[in-house]
């Protein structure tokens, strides 16, 4: 009874405390947004706009500039907020002149790209998703808050969220890749990263979910390209990303630069108004992308940068980042009654609302603390993380006869290849305050781990990405005097991030004919991959007899990959975007449909099915790919049922045994196949996933659960909603692999 009476109990004081905390941040909203009324009344118009314009520093600039005179801007109260300006001293005097020289004396937004790391940079995001640990990419995104908050920042231009397919568009490096629900999860992580549980903590700092929407679409993998997809893809697989940012508490989203089917995202009014503040019940503010405003007149469907501005504000834009769009022409639009006093009061509202949920009106300096400066960049625990994440990040993508982990009996050691010593490559793109010479190269890790133990030679071998192979002898000749070679081969860091689209995504350069060269040695040789994006490596993987995916691992890079090269990590990560074997296979992901033709996978190319005369239709290596230094045994799958009503749920269990002689992590995934449905069905859909830790010889269980919601699609009227029916239940390592059994909603 007593039991019962302390179940009950604590079931209430839960409930109260959850809706006590939803009152709590409904009635703060409503505070807030009282006192932004109150201002609003009376400020001017002039100083209106200005809490709607963002204008850039001239620290680092992210795109055209066209400004230098930011100060005078926040002198007149026209820049209400700052972008790419940090640390304490240049955030605090910018701040000043706003608190002391304007009328209103509102505080400004301090904006950043703060993507995967601040000062103490992490593994790019498409590296960390690869981790599948969303609790150590939301401590990422924690520690990069941290950081970026003693150095006077109080908002990031991240989570980046956009579902890639293509990897041909440099962008894909800053995602969480082809997924809709792995992304999903990522994005919610990364925005209770940046937001932390009170964003008035002065350890928080608003996010902003980018880009709004479905940038990761361009026709032909061309950065800024036209997107056009059917309503029921933008539906199914690109919207649903933003919504866990939004669901997640997201303060801002940035609209992206590209059309959807004709209509470009900064001016259109069914994404920013009739479905994000309408269905989706956004409270935030929106800011567009680089002065995307003035891009409606490129796109065609403005005349001129006064028709751009009343367009996109009238859309649901609040904030014009760089354009000088609305700070040139609203008092005008406004005047004229293009654009009317409320739609301009409610933008201003929802900027002010966010300056007090941050707690900017009470200390607009409260991220100005010398003390916090000195002691919060990066710290030690902070450095120990990045190393311990840019090894979970790494992909085995190859190893034959278990050439790696490196042996331990070898007298010397050659490190070959471009990006073996490369400080700044190792923080990839969109590396915000990282200092490069803070980063630690491969080959300065494998030192670290030797300690002079192994003798260590070295050779560039060739550049990264021209024609010159006057070095792959030298290189060579290295190669031969050693007992093991680590080939550190791939992009270099400007070849994948924005405006970075690639025709061609194999290795750059001459870096194959240098692998050619140094492979045909004999000698035992481990490629360690340095990528933003999957690459096209078909031949590589033919002639390499182990490859490691370390991406761009950021500041500690060196020593997160040197742990794994020499078996101190083993490595456990897997692909979130799916490597091509050309580039003529692309789009090419995971979840495909199975056409009217499918083939058959032992004619791979039988005439009259949806097959090529030159490739297989399989990947290089597909999605949720990944190999361990250990091996793993699934059983087969036990269900608790194989049938369930629409208000039950089913459990699918499989025993994983590592059989291997090292302990290792595995990431069982869960896809499920819809056989009929009211439309066409993806023939696998990732809709579960474990990373559990299995020590050698050993066997965990795994079970997974399954309700009826979790298999909702949208059908022919674009209703959302499951239906009774037939469903294959795969279990296994990866997208490829694994067994299955049958089920039915009844
Ligand atoms: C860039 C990017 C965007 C970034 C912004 C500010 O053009 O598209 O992701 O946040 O400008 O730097």
């Amino acid at each position: 009874m007593m039991r019962i009476k302390i179940l009950l109990t604590l079931i209430l004081f839960t409930t109260f405390f959850y809706t006590g905390c939803k009152n709590q941040l409904l009635s703060d909203l409503i505070i807030y947004e009282n006192k932004a009324d109150s201002i609003i009344n009376l400020m001017t118009i002039d100083e209106k706009i200005g809490q709607l314009s963002l204008f850039t520093s001239d620290w680092s600039t992210t795109g055209p500039t066209m400004r230098k005179d930011y100060i005078d801007l926040i002198k007149q109260g026209k820049a209400g907020n700052i972008f790419n300006a940090y640390t304490v001293d240049y955030v605090k005097d910018l701040q000043k002149i706003a608190m002391e020289e304007t009328r209103m004396h509102i505080p400004m937004l301090f904006g950043y790209d703060v993507i995967h790391g601040h000062r103490t940079i992490f593994p790019i995001p498409l590296a960390q998703a690869s981790s599948w640990d969303t609790a150590a990419i939301e401590k990422a995104e924690r520690i990069a808050a941290i950081e970026a908050t003693a150095e006077g920042l109080n908002w990031t231009f991240a989570p980046m969220v956009d579902l890639a397919r293509d990897p041909r568009w440099g962008r894909v490096m800053e995602g969480s890749g082809e997924d809709t629900w792995l992304g999903g999860l990522i994005a919610a992580a990364r925005v209770r990263g940046f937001q932390g549980s009170d964003l008035s903590d002065k350890s928080s700092m608003l996010a902003c979910v980018k880009h709004f929407a479905a940038y990761g679409a361009p026709q032909g993998g061309r950065d800024y390209n036209t997107v056009d997809m059917s309503e029921r893809s933008l539906y199914e697989w690109y919207l649903p990303v933003y919504k866990s940012a939004i669901n997640a508490g997201v303060a801002s989203v940035m609209t992206s630069f590209n059309e959807i089917a004709g209509i470009p995202s900064t001016s259109n009014k069914w994404l920013l108004t009739d479905l994000l503040h309408n269905e989706w019940k956004f409270k935030g503010f929106v800011v567009t992308d680089y002065s995307s405003i003035n891009e409606l007149i490129n796109h065609g469907v403005a005349v001129d940068l006064s028709e751009a501005a009343s367009l996109s504000i009238n859309a649901g834009v609040d904030m014009d980042m760089q354009g000088s769009a609305f700070v040139s022409h609203l008092d005008d639009l406004v005047k004229s009654g293009k654009v009317s006093e409320e739609t301009l009061n409610s933008a201003v509202k929802r900027i002010l609302v966010a300056k007090y949920e941050l707690g900017l009106f009470d200390d607009p300096y409260k991220y100005c603390d010398k003390k916090r400066e000195k002691e919060e960049i990066m710290r030690p625990e902070y450095l120990d993380f990045a190393r311990e994440f840019a090894g979970k990040s790494c992909v085995l993508l190859k190893n034959e006869k278990g050439t790696l982990p490196v042996r331990e009996d070898i007298k010397t050691l050659a490190v070959i290849g471009p990006l073996a010593d490369s400080k700044a490559d190792m923080l990839g793109f969109w590396s915000a305050a990282g200092q490069w010479e803070k980063c630690v190269t491969l080959l300065e890790g494998i030192n670290n781990k030797v300690n002079g133990t192994v003798k260590i030679l070295s050779a560039k071998g060739c550049n990264v990405n021209d024609d010159n192979t006057s070095g792959i002898n030298q290189a060579v000749s290295v190669a031969r005097r050693a007992d093991f070679v680590i080939l550190a081969l791939g992009e270099s860091k400007e070849m994948s991030g924005e405006s970075a689209s690639r025709t061609d995504i194999d290795l750059p350069g001459v870096q194959i004919e240098l692998a050619r060269a140094v492979i045909r040695t004999g000698k035992p040789v481990a490629v360690v991959l340095f990528n933003g994006r999957p690459l096209a490596i078909q031949e590589l993987d033919e002639i390499a007899p182990a490859i490691l995916d370390a991406w761009f691992g950021g500041t500690q890079a060196g020593n997160g990959i040197a742990d794994v090269l020499f078996g101190d990590v083993n490595p456990s990560g897997k692909l979130t975007m799916t490597f091509p074997r050309n580039v003529g296979q692309i789009p090419i992901f995971y979840n495909t449909k199975n056409t009217g033709r499918p083939i058959n996978p032992e004619k791979p190319y039988e005439k009259f099915k949806s097959n090529y005369l030159d490739s297989p239709n399989t990947p290089l290596y597909p999605f949720g790919y990944g190999l361990s230094y250990t091996s793993f045994k699934y059983s087969v799958i036990s269900l608790n049922k194989t049938g369930f009503q629409k208000d039950d749920h089913i459990t699918a269990s499989v025993d994983i045994t590592n059989t291997g002689d090292r302990d290792g992590e595995e990431i069982a995934q869960l896809y499920v196949y819809d056989l009929v449905g009211d439309v066409t069905r993806p023939l696998k859909e990732l809709k579960g996933f474990k990373k559990v830790l299995i020590e050698k010889g050993k066997t965990v269980s795994v079970t997974f659960t399954l309700s009826p919601s979790d298999l909702s699609y949208y059908h022919t009227d674009m209703s959302f909603s499951f239906d009774p029916g037939d469903f294959e239940l795969f279990i296994g390592p990866n997208s490829s692999e694994g067994s299955s059994v049958s089920f039915s909603i009844l």
